[in-house]
């Protein structure tokens, strides 16, 4: 496996292996790999000749009260791990390498982002498009893959490709979880112990939610309410937001029908959680 910090070598040793007509799947993530990230990496392993990863921690898509600066970071774990998932290009540029200076182009992303971690965290969609727009031109990826964790995320991620015409297959990924349903986040180092063993509390709602949908629940209001209350009675986390939206449009809903998100956030003290659960009614 190669690490790369520089914009130009990455994209040089990508040229060159597209000159030979071989396919590149590309994993971008900010680091402190778990096995969310694991999984995406062994599924472009599996469907690609070469597998690039990127680690970046990308401030563009943190607003100036969130967790930059506590955002968890172990490189030399993390290169471990890349390894032994046979990646073959590791892309860890400097927050410099990757914005010498004031951009002068943002990509500003217009649907899609006035609902859930939009709403509650201005521009952070904006600062994503940007990185992967970037990160895109870099990689020339054949496939890239982003889990369904960041559901919303993956949304957008498809607008952009879309609309900005990428030659680019996007692959979602479906959420890896804890033994106990947490989904797996770099974030889950920064709950106190407290809050670990109340978080779990969050799938269980959404399982709860998607329980009462069997049984013939169709009003969203009533479906959100359940949820809220459970997470209220059951930790000291604050919910950000509970929501049920058409996907990947993400428009509010008046009954349960077609294709859906039961998307989550909840603030504990250092750190906020998300979580979702997709659902398909036919
Ligand atoms: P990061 O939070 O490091 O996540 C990298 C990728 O791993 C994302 O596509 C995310 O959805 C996926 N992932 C995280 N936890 C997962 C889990 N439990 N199950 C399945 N997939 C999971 O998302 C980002 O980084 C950044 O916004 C990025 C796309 C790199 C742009 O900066």
């Amino acid at each position: 496996m190669k690490v790369i910090t520089t914009i130009n070598e990455m994209q040089n040793e990508i040229l060159k292996h597209k000159e030979l007509g071989m396919s590149i799947g590309f994993v971008p993530t900010m680091g402190f790999l778990h096995e969310g990230h694991l999984t995406l990496i062994s599924k472009a392993r599996k469907e690609n000749d070469v597998v690039v990863v990127s680690i970046f921690v990308n401030p563009l898509q943190f607003g100036p009260k969130e967790d930059f600066s506590t955002y968890p970071r172990d490189f030399d774990r993390d290169r471990a791990l890349a390894e032994g998932e046979k990646v073959d290009y590791l892309f860890y540029p400097s927050v410099e390498e990757m914005y010498p200076r004031e951009p002068s182009v943002k990509v500003m992303v217009q649907e899609r982002t006035d609902v859930l971690c939009g709403k509650s965290r201005p521009g952070h969609f904006d600062g994503v498009a940007t990185v992967i727009t970037k990160l895109f031109h870099i990689m020339m990826p054949t496939r890239a893959y982003f889990g369904k964790k960041d559901a919303q995320q993956v949304a957008v991620i498809d607008g952009l490709i879309s609309d900005f015409n990428f030659p680019v297959h996007l692959i979602p990924v479906d959420i890896v979880r804890e033994k106990d349903g947490l989904a797996k986040s770099s974030r889950n180092v920064n709950l106190l112990a407290e809050e670990r063993e109340q978080a779990p509390i969050i799938y269980k709602s959404l399982q709860t939610a998607k329980k009462a949908i069997d049984d013939g629940e169709i009003n969203p209001a009533v479906l959100t309410t359940m949820i809220k209350e459970l997470i209220t009675s059951e930790s000291n986390g604050e919910i950000d937001y509970v929501e049920i939206l058409s996907y990947p449009f993400l428009k509010p809903l008046e009954k349960i029908e077609g294709s859906l998100i039961i998307a989550v956030a909840v603030k504990f003290s250092k750190v906020r959680l998300i979580d979702n659960i997709m659902i398909q009614i036919d």
